[in-house]
């Protein structure tokens, strides 16, 4: 049982949309790429944080298809950010029984990066401790787009009916087929939108909009937004007998 939570109400899936590096950068007279840094030290504080608070699926919004508008500085360096994480942060994640899960289009993203996410997704395969998915070049809408190509192939092919398409057909065609909807989206930084995140999957996610910049987002106050959670009445449409 996680030391921190009732293990009744955390929880299972959090996804966060990781919102304010920016900003936060900005508010020091340092570029942006500061706060993306501090940023990245942020995720290791919360996937640390999750076995304690019951977390057992971590779904974090690191790069979205629309953030290639971004300056070239910005993306270039933001793109050497997850290479450097993935090779710093492969052996500790490994060995403190996470599993680790890319999410979204690898098309564009540089052979390099792909191959330290495909060595990690192999090598953390079997870990089951925190699942923790990165959101990257992912956009909810590219998700079922994707999806929907693959599903008209099939059907093309001859090997699916059309009629057999339903709700559950097409989730196992999403890049998430293996992960369970998350039951709450967190958003930092005070924007209270969801960005193309998760668009198919949170149909009935709980939302928690919260004002802290995601540098100073700490696995305290993780805890807290996770506790007034478990105060909520989910009802998924139904009514209460
Ligand atoms: C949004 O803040 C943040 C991003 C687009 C990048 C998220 C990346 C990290 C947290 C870095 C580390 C991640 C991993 C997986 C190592 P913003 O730049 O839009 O902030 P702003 O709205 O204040 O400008």
């Amino acid at each position: 049982m996680p030391k921190d939570a009732d293990a009744k109400t955390a929880p299972a899936h959090v996804a966060i949309i990781m919102d304010g590096n920016g900003r936060w950068a900005q508010q020091r007279g340092r570029p942006r790429l500061f706060g993306h840094h501090a940023g990245a030290k942020r995720v290791r504080e919360i996937v640390a944080a999750c076995p304690d608070l019951g977390v057992k699926y971590l779904t974090i919004f690191a790069f979205s298809t629309e953030n290639w508008k971004r300056t070239q500085i910005e993306v270039a360096g933001l793109m050497s950010l997850f290479r450097r994480y993935l090779e710093r942060e492969a052996n500790e994640l490994f060995s403190s029984g996470v599993c680790v899960r890319f999410i979204g289009d690898r098309v564009r993203l540089d052979d390099k990066l792909v191959n330290l996410m495909d060595e990690l997704e192999l090598r953390t395969a079997e870990n089951d401790l925190v699942h923790l998915t990165v959101a990257l070049n992912y956009g909810g809408r590219d998700e079922v787009t994707r999806a929907a190509q693959r599903l008209a192939f099939e059907v093309a092919q001859g090997r699916l009916d059309h009629q057999d398409v339903d709700a559950e057909k097409l989730a196992s065609f999403l890049d998430t087929h293996v992960l369970p909807d998350p039951d709450l989206v967190i958003r930092t930084s005070g924007e209270a939108r969801i960005s193309n995140f998760l668009l198919w999957q949170s149909a009935y996610a709980e939302y928690e909009f919260v004002d802290t910049l995601w540098p100073d987002f700490t696995a305290a106050e993780f805890a807290k937004v996770l506790k007034s959670y478990g105060k909520r009445d989910r009802r998924f449409g139904a009514v209460r007998a």
